[in-house]
């Protein structure tokens, strides 16, 4: 198994990423209805996860439901609320029992209160701060983000950097060390824009229920053996 072991601290990625894209088409692939797509990719995740702590990152974040999701047929916003309301509970409940922290990013008023009432129960579970986080966003948009914690800042009587970094929803979170989407499109749709400023980024055909350990691993290993300059020579 691969292991963060026998890496230096600085070419394993603390905070990573992950574009969860595809599975609509991993379904009409398969002649089924798109949120079957969605069913498969939730059922990804954990073991994904795993794989990722497992090396020694210590954070993953992932694109769960955007703003911008809200604006697809109705039908499909009621299946992915509706999983989120059924599968939600027991994924965090596996990750939890292997000793990481659950928090979430977005504006979750959106969500019906038995939805939101499970998240706040997630997170009164959170009791160790320094274990390895999965960060949930849902209902996030970059932009939105950003623009609730200058707003934030501008109320507090300063708009600087390390304020608005202050009032992100992922403030007790390090910057993104490198994003991953699967899915094929190279973009970053809106994801963590502040906190990507100095990412590394990783595309891959893959779709989202399909990608898997062996590639997640192979993403990894490259991630270490770039130089990352942030700007400097
Ligand atoms: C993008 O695929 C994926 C999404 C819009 C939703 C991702 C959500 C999950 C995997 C589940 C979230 C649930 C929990 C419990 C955290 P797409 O539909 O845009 O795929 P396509 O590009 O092939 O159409």
């Amino acid at each position: 198994m691969a292991s963060g072991d026998d890496k230096s601290a600085s070419a394993i990625p603390r905070h990573v990423g992950i574009i969860m894209d595809g599975n609509g088409r991993w379904a009409t692939k398969r002649l089924l209805p798109r949120p079957a797509g969605h069913r498969a990719g939730v059922k990804n995740i954990t073991p994904v996860i795993e794989s990722a702590f497992d090396y020694g990152v210590h954070c993953v974040s992932l694109y769960a439901f955007s703003t911008e999701n809200k604006a697809r047929p109705e039908s499909e916003v009621n299946a992915l609320v509706d999983l989120i309301r059924k599968r939600l509970r027991p994924m965090t409940r596996e990750l939890i029992a292997r000793g990481a922290k659950v928090v979430f990013s977005g504006d979750i008023s959106y969500f019906p209160e038995d939805v939101r009432r499970i998240m706040s129960e997630i997170c009164a579970e959170n009791t160790d701060k320094t274990a390895k986080t999965v960060n949930i966003a849902l209902d996030y948009g970059g932009r939105e983000e950003i623009v609730r914690a200058a707003r934030l800042a501008a109320a507090s009587g300063e708009i600087t950097d390390s304020r608005i970094r202050a009032n992100l929803y992922t403030s007790e979170l390090p910057d993104l060390d490198m994003i991953i989407r699967t899915g094929g499109e190279k973009r970053l749709s809106n994801f963590m824009l502040y906190q990507a400023a100095y990412s590394e980024l990783f595309f891959t055909d893959t779709l989202w229920p399909d990608f898997g350990k062996a590639e997640l691993i192979s993403i990894l290993n490259e991630y270490g053996s770039r130089t990352r300059r942030f700007g400097k020579l």
